[in-house]
């Protein structure tokens, strides 16, 4: 049995938190697909194109991982690529009543896929997406926060958004 994973998410944009998470599972499982969702209702800084490039960049070396994406429920995305296993990255104890609560709806929805939870890596547990954007839109480095190949595409989207832009 090939021993599949989805490791969903907005990644809007993709930390070195995200990554550790993507790394570490790649390690467990024989296969990973990292889905992002492309949810037209959700207003992102990085369009859904760019967040998927960016991932596409920083997993090009680790070859059981490739990048995809979904619409809809991720129970049936999920259900249609024939994978049981969500991974979903845990930080603290405020992540987790949502996360509980989204593993618990989608265990009701379809009984097959079980969610596991990968604990942070603790140099990590401070980053979210929304940090990094907090940070970098007030000029503060945020380079021991996303990966240094993605580093001057965000800053550079940031200081454009900034601008107006
Ligand atoms: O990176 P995020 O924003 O925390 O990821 C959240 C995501 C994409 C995993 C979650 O919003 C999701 O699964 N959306 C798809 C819609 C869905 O299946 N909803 C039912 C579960 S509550």
């Amino acid at each position: 049995m090939t021993r599949k994973a989805i490791y969903p998410g907005s990644f809007d944009p993709v930390t070195l938190g995200h990554f550790d998470i993507i790394k570490r599972s790649s390690e467990v499982v024989d296969h990973l697909t990292v889905a992002v969702l492309d949810n037209p209702r959700k207003i992102e800084l990085f369009s859904f194109q760019e967040r998927f490039d960016m991932l596409k960049k920083i997993t090009a070396g680790l070859p059981n991982v490739d990048v995809d994406f979904f619409k809809g429920l991720l129970v049936d995305y999920a259900s249609a690529k024939n994978t049981r296993v969500i991974i979903k990255g845990l930080r603290a104890i405020s992540d987790f009543e949502f996360e509980f609560q989204m593993a618990l709806v989608n265990q009701r929805l379809d009984p097959k896929i079980e969610t596991l939870f990968m604990m942070t890596n603790s140099e990590y547990a401070h980053l979210s997406s929304s940090i990094v954007k907090e940070v970098a839109s007030l000029d503060g480095d945020i380079s021991h926060m996303v990966p240094p190949e993605l580093h001057e595409i965000i800053v550079n989207k940031i200081k454009a958004k900034n601008n107006g832009g």
